[in-house]
């Protein structure tokens, strides 16, 4: 899949805000200042594109981003940056935590064909197996990428990998996409990933 150009939509902070204009939706998932919007960025050849924050909790609303791919099947889509949950600091679950609109989201969206799920390749977050599992009950296409590799050393990446997947519970078969926002490492399959979820392999 080709990016071929993308185009910030709009911000929503209710459901009644979401773009009228259907397409089918990428969503990206993950705990706050996992790297969500650095990956929207580097995945769409964007700099600035989605606001990054060292702060935790920089993403705020429902962010809309229009991707034109010119495939056949799927010429455009709207990639879909989510707050990242673990900012509040109660949380009685991912639910409650996520707000009504976030779950409300995940939930009820219609033209929501996968979710990109952002762990920290250093290591998982108590909220991240909870977040996983929840979207997997909710049955959505899930693939699930390790962020900020550029950050363990080479010696470390094999250990480390390997307790994310146990952690998060994902079995050998199935794909763990190592992502550096910063050296572009995983781009191509994660392009890969959306081009499946988005029925166009
Ligand atoms: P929220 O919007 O708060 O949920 O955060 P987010 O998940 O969108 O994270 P964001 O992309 O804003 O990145 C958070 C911080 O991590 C920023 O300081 C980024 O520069 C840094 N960062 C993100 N991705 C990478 C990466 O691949 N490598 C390195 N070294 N730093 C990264
Ligand atoms: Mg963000």
């Amino acid at each position: 899949m080709k990016i071929l150009s993308a185009e910030f939509i709009k911000s929503c902070y209710q459901a009644e805000q979401f773009p009228r204009v259907r397409l089918p939706e990428i969503a990206f998932v993950g705990r706050s200042n996992v790297g969500k919007s650095s990956l929207i960025n580097s995945l769409l050849n964007r700099k600035s594109l989605a606001k990054v924050s060292r702060t935790p909790g920089k993403t705020q609303a429902i962010n809309f981003y229009k991707v034109e791919a010119g495939g056949p099947r799927t010429p455009a889509f709207y990639v879909v940056d989510l707050p990242g949950y673990g900012f509040a600091k109660v949380s009685k679950s991912v639910r409650a935590e996520w707000g009504p609109m976030i779950a409300g989201y995940l939930t009820d969206r219609k033209e929501l064909r996968g979710v990109v799920f952002l762990v920290d390749a250093r290591g998982l977050g108590w909220q991240d197996r909870g977040a996983l599992r929840w979207l997997r009950d909710l049955e959505l296409r899930t693939v699930v990428v390790t962020t900020k590799v550029d950050k363990l050393r080479r010696s470390e990446r094999t250990e480390k990998a390997a307790s994310i997947r146990e952690g998060l519970g994902i079995s050998a078969e199935d794909q763990m996409v190592p992502y550096s926002s910063v050296t572009r490492e995983g781009r191509d399959s994660v392009l890969k990933a959306l081009e499946r979820m988005l029925g166009e392999t």
